[in-house]
C-alpha cells in the first residue's frame, strides 16, 4: 500500500503548483483505500507480479479519486473524507480540470500495466459508471423500483469493485475459471458495499462517515431503505410526495420521513440484504486454496457490513 501511496503522489510532478497542491489535498485526505486494497490482496493470492500490481492498484483508486471530484461536484457535496471538498474551495472549471487530470494520470497507469484487455475493461467501466450517473441525473429522482436500485448501485459502486478483483485475477497466471470466480467475488463485494453505503446514510454519524448524511432522500434518491419502508408504509407522511418527485417542494415532510426511517427496521432489512451479498461473494471465494490473503479477503468482505464508516 505504501508503494500504491507513492505512485500516486508522483502523477504530480511537472504540473502546475496549484493542480499538484490539489492532488496532495485529495491524496492525504485518504479514504479507505477498499479498492487497491482488495486488487492487492487478489492479486498477491494469484501469484500477480508485483509492479504491474502495484500500477493497477494506484489506477484503480486514482480512478475512483477522480469519480469523487466530479461527484461533489454534481452533488454540491462540501465535505469528503472528514474535510472540504475541491469544489468547496474552487472553482467548477477547476474542479472539472482537476477531475480530469487525475482520470489522465489514472488512464497512464492502467496502460502501464501493458495488458490490452485491462484497458479497455478500465475503459469500459468508466463508461459504465459515467452512465449511470447520467442516468441517476436524469431520470431516478423519486422512482421506488428495486430494478432500478439494483442497475444503479451496479453502474455506480459495484462495476468498479468488480473491475478490481477481475484485472487483478487477468494479471495473474490464472485460469478463466479462476478470473470469473474473482469477477463474481468483487461483483457481490460491491453490491453489499453500496447497499451499506446506503444504510449509512440514514444511520451514519457526518464526524464519522466523514461526508454529508441523511442527504439521499432530501434530494429525491430511494435507495434500499426506503425501498423497504415504502413498502410496508404506502401511506407514511412524505411516501406520495416523495414518489410524485415533490421532495424539493416537501422539505419538511422529507425531513420526517427520513427520522420514520431510521427508526424503522428498514435500515435491518437492507443490511440482511447486503448479508446476503457479502455470502455469496464468499462462496466464490470457497475454490482458491487457503492463504494468508484469502484469509485478508474474508475478513475485508465482512469489515464492510460491519464498517461505521
Ligand atoms: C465512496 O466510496 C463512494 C461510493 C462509491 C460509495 P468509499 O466509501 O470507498 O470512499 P473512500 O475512498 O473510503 O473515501
Ligand atoms: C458516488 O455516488 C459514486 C461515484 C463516484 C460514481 P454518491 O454521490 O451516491 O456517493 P457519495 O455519497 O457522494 O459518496
Ligand atoms: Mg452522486
Ligand atoms: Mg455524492
Amino acid at each position: 500500500m505504501q508503494q500504491v501511496e507513492v505512485l500516486m503522489r508522483c502523477q504530480g510532478a511537472d504540473c502546475h503548483p496549484d493542480l499538484r497542491a490539489a492532488l496532495e489535498h485529495l491524496l492525504e485526505a485518504g479514504g479507505k483505500r477498499i479498492r487497491p486494497t482488495l486488487g492487492l490482496l487478489t492479486g498477491r493470492m494469484l501469484g500477480a507480479p508485483h509492479e504491474r500490481l502495484i500500477t493497477l492498484a494506484a489506477a484503480v483508486e486514482l480512478l475512483h479519486t477522480a469519480t469523487l471530484v466530479h461527484d461533489d461536484l454534481i452533488d454540491g457535496a462540501l465535505l469528503r473524507r472528514g474535510i472540504q471538498t475541491l469544489n468547496a474551495q474552487w472553482s467548477p472549471p477547476a474542479t472539472v480540470l482537476t477531475g480530469d487530470f487525475v482520470f489522465a494520470r489514472a488512464a497512464k497507469l492502467a496502460a502501464e500495466t501493458d495488458h490490452l484487455p485491462l484497458m479497455k475493461l478500465f475503459a469500459e467501466t468508466l463508461a459504465v459508471i459515467v452512465n449511470g450517473e447520467l442516468t441517476q441525473l436524469f431520470a431516478a429522482r423519486g422512482v421506488a423500483s428495486r430494478e432500478n436500485y439494483y442497475k444503479r448501485i451496479y453502474a455506480k459502486t459495484a462495476s468498479l469493485i468488480e473491475m478490481t478483483t477481475r484485472a487483478a485475477a487477468m494479471i495473474s497466471p490464472m485460469d478463466e475459471a479462476v478470473v470469473e470466480a474473482m469477477r463474481l467475488f468483487g461483483y457481490h463485494l460491491g453490491m453489499a458495499f453500496q447497499i451499506v453505503d446506503d444504510v449509512l446514510d440514514f444511520t451514519g454519524e457526518q464526524a464519522e462517515v466523514g461526508k454529508p448524511v441523511g442527504s439521499d432522500l432530501l434530494q429525491g434518491l430511494v435507495t434500499l431503505p426506503t425501498l423497504y419502508y415504502v413498502d410496508e408504509h404506502p401511506e407514511a407522511p412524505g411516501v406520495q410526495a416523495l414518489l410524485a418527485g415533490r421532495y424539493l417542494l416537501e422539505r419538511g415532510k422529507m425531513e420526517t420521513l427520513v427520522q420514520a426511517i431510521r427508526e424503522s427496521d428498514a435500515t435491518r432489512l437492507a443490511l440482511g440484504e447486503a448479508q446476503d451479498y457479502i455470502d455469496r461473494a464468499l462462496q466464490h471465494l470457497s475454490s482458491i486454496p487457503k492463504r494468508a490473503e484469502r484469509q485478508a479477503l474474508e475478513d475485508l468482505a465482512h469489515y464492510i457490513v460491519n464498517r461505521r464508516i
